[in-house]
């Protein structure tokens, strides 16, 4: 694993419920700093609701949550302060703040956590929007902006503090295979230059396969097919093959049936 051989992140039998729909069921997963995971499976199986639990934004009911070999689900909101920021969190959909510029958007982590100067926070924005291809629309709003280059302005505020970890949730989704693949080679820049550890939730398979160094197949909660990207395009498994290829089987079309 790492130097010392310990994991950057680990769950160790995480369980989730809402009511009455149990998400995460006994879910335990130990994450290889500087490499890229990427987390696939159907709608609705808890791929967000997993990604929330690494930075303290969901707690578990049981098990436990570990950064660092430092135990953050029983953490205060002020100790997790100092987890969160070290992590950029591309949320799903990419959620610019609609009423601030680009700019600002990618500014606002570092005026909410620093004590940066202006022209120092200018200065980074800048160069964060320079890495996503971006730099010049700084004073645009989102609603000026197609969908990759919001998704971009997403990633550029998710880097603006130099995380070590980036969650990102369905980066590519709703953009044309060009554009996801600026995406895809965003993600491998940061991992490379900047040996970023990155979670990457996508049902994009083109995707998965050019980013990741690990897949992971969630199905009703649980782990059911973890390994390289040769496991996937390989295996003859039909949980794995039904959702790689796309195929709905009886199950699935039976709705269609009534
Ligand atoms: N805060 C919440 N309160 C209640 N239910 C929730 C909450 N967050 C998620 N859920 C439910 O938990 C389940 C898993 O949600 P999650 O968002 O993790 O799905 P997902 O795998 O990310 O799906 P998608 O691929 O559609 O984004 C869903 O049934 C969802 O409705
Ligand atoms: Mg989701």
């Amino acid at each position: 694993m790492s130097d010392n051989g310990q994991p950057i992140i680990e769950l160790r039998d995480v369980w989730k419920r809402f009511g009455r729909l149990e998400v995460l069921r006994g879910l335990s997963l130990r994450l290889e700093p500087g490499h890229t995971t990427v987390v696939i499976g159907e709608s609705g199986t808890g791929k967000s609701v997993l990604l929330k639990h690494l930075v303290g934004l969901l707690r578990p009911d049981g098990g436990e949550v570990y950064f660092h070999g430092r135990r953050i689900d029983t953490m205060s909101e002020i100790e997790l302060v100092d987890v969160r920021r070290r992590f950029g969190f591309l949320f799903q959909g990419g959620a610019l703040f609609d009423s601030l510029t680009v700019a600002e958007n990618v500014a606002f982590p570092l005026v909410e956590h620093g004590r940066k100067p202006p022209a120092e926070i200018e200065r980074i924005v800048e160069e964060r929007l320079r890495m996503v291809g971006l730099d010049g629309l700084q004073a645009r709003k989102p609603a000026q902006l197609s969908g990759g280059q919001k998704k971009r302005v997403a990633l550029a505020r998710a880097i603006a503090l130099d995380p070590e970890v980036v969650l990102y949730d369905e980066p590519t989704t709703g953009l044309d295979p060009v554009r996801s693949d600026v995406i895809n080679e965003l993600i491998l820049r940061l991992k490379q230059r900047l040996n970023v550890t990155g979670i990457v939730v996508t049902h994009d398979m083109t995707s998965a396969y050019k980013v990741a160094d690990r897949i992971i197949l969630l199905h009703e909660g649980r782990i059911v097919a973890d390994g390289p990207p040769e496991l996937f395009r390989t295996s003859t498994d039909p949980q794995v093959r039904r959702f790689v290829d796309g195929r709905a089987d009886e199950k699935d079309l039976s709705a269609l049936n009534e």
